[in-house]
Formats: structure tokens, C-alpha cells, sequence
């Protein structure tokens, strides 16, 4: 899978792309990542890629021509044009759901935004997908994009070194939340691992997640689990 980062601070991913999991795919050539400074299609003696909006208002959007030529530039690299998605709080809220529906795509292009966002001709122009991490406002699209990844590439075959862990994860399967899970000590401060994890019955053990499972969607995610 390949991801084109579009963004003013592409400085922001080289840590993050030098770390485990993602650091892993990526040298196992399962997963590329390309980041792309929308400011080196900005021309002027400025490169300026953000201006204040018409009507007046608080702080600066991103406007049109540098992230057009940045866009339309980057898309051609490959045959490929990928799926673009525009990262706004405006968007379709990320789920599970929709980490399995864009895990099919071969290629996807991730906008972000910074300032106050974009000129809504962005919008009206290249029809990206829109995406949000959720209701709140974060300072630009680095980090939501980095979640998109982040969510995504385990979903590509052979990136989780064990191909059921994504399987049996909350909202694998019908929303429903992980049951509780434990580790040695058998006893830490008194708190004890449920005997039934101790016996090795596997039908006893996989009957008593389920349970667990629901319990825990019913207590935490009520009627909307
Ligand atoms: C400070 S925000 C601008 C928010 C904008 N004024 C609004 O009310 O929709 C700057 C950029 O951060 C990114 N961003 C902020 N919150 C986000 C969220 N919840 N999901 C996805 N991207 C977000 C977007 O790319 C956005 O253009």
C-alpha cells in the first residue's frame, strides 16, 4: 500500500516512519510513504501558500493554486492516481469501517490542512474523500493523517507479524469492544487472572471472551454498541 503525504511539515513524519511496526513494512517494501512539502509548488518571492479570507475572519486558509499544482503534480507519479482524502474535522467521522473499506485501495493521497484550512474551492474542485479523526479541532492534518496510517497498514497481509491479531481486536467484529486480557503475574497486588484462562479448555476460554466481549460493549457503548 502507498500513501502520499501532502503537507507543510513533512519534518513531522520522519521520526514517526523510523518506528516499529511502520519502520518494519516499510523496509519489508509492504508499505511506502512519500511526503510532499505543498509549499515547493508555491511560486513567488515568498512561497506563500496561505492568504486571509474573503469577508474577513480569524487567521489564514490554505489557498487553491499551490495545493491544486501539489495535488494534481503528485497524482501522476504513478499510473495509479490513488484516492484522495482531504483530512477536516467537517469529514466522515474514522471508524473500523471505514479502515476496512480504504484498505483495499492500492494508493491513497492524504491532504492535510493548517491555519484556519482550506479555500473551499479545494473542496469543490478535487472531490477528495473527506476524513475525521473525530470532534475536535487538532492545529493541522499531520497527526490525523499519521492515524490514518497508523490504522490502515495493519490491515495490509503480513504487516502484523501474527495475521489473527487484527481479527479478534475491538470493533473487529460487529463494533464489539476486546474482552479483558492478562499477562504474567498470575496475582499482581491482589488482582488475580480469572480462573478460566488458567485451564486451557479452549471452548471454555473462547465462550468466556464472548461473554466477556459483550459485557463490556453493553457497560461501555450502551445501546449504540
Ligand atoms: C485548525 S484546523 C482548521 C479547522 C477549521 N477551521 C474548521 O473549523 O473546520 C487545521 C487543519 O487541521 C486538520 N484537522 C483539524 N482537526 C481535524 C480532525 N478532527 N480530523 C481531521 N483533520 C483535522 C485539518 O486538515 C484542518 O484543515
Amino acid at each position: 500500500m502507498r500513501f502520499d503525504v501532502l503537507t507543510l511539515f513533512p519534518g513531522l513524519f520522519e521520526s514517526y516512519l523510523q518506528q516499529s511496526l511502520l519502520k518494519r513494512a516499510i523496509q519489508r517494501e509492504l508499505v511506502s510513504v512519500h511526503c510532499w512539502n505543498i509549499r515547493d509548488w508555491a511560486v513567488g518571492k515568498h512561497r506563500s501558500v496561505d492568504d486571509t479570507p474573503y469577508g474577513g475572519g480569524p487567521g489564514m486558509l490554505l489557498a487553491c493554486p499551490p495545493v491544486y499544482e501539489c495535488v494534481e503534480a503528485v497524482r501522476q507519479q504513478v499510473e495509479d492516481p490513488g484516492e484522495l482524502i482531504m483530512l477536516t474535522p467537517q469529514g466522515e467521522r474514522w471508524n473500523q469501517r471505514l479502515v476496512e473499506e480504504l484498505s483495499g485501495q492500492k494508493r491513497i493521497v492524504l491532504l492535510c490542512g493548517r491555519y484556519e484550512g482550506f479555500d473551499e474551492r479545494i473542496r469543490l474542485g478535487l472531490k477528495p474523500r473527506e476524513i475525521s479523526v473525530g470532534d475536535f479541532i487538532c492545529n493541522g492534518g499531520e497527526v490525523p493523517a499519521m492515524l490514518l496510517i497508523d490504522t490502515l497498514i495493519r490491515l495490509v497481509p503480513e504487516v502484523l507479524g501474527d495475521e489473527t491479531s487484527s481479527k479478534y481486536e475491538s470493533f473487529a467484529e460487529a463494533d464489539l469492544l476486546e474482552y479483558p486480557q492478562y499477562t504474567r503475574p498470575r496475582d499482581f497486588r491482589g488482582m488475580t487472572v480469572p480462573e478460566v484462562l488458567l485451564n486451557g479448555n479452549h471452548e471454555e476460554i473462547a465462550r468466556w471472551r464472548r461473554q466477556a466481549s459483550l459485557e463490556r460493549t453493553q457497560e461501555r457503548r450502551g445501546e449504540s454498541g
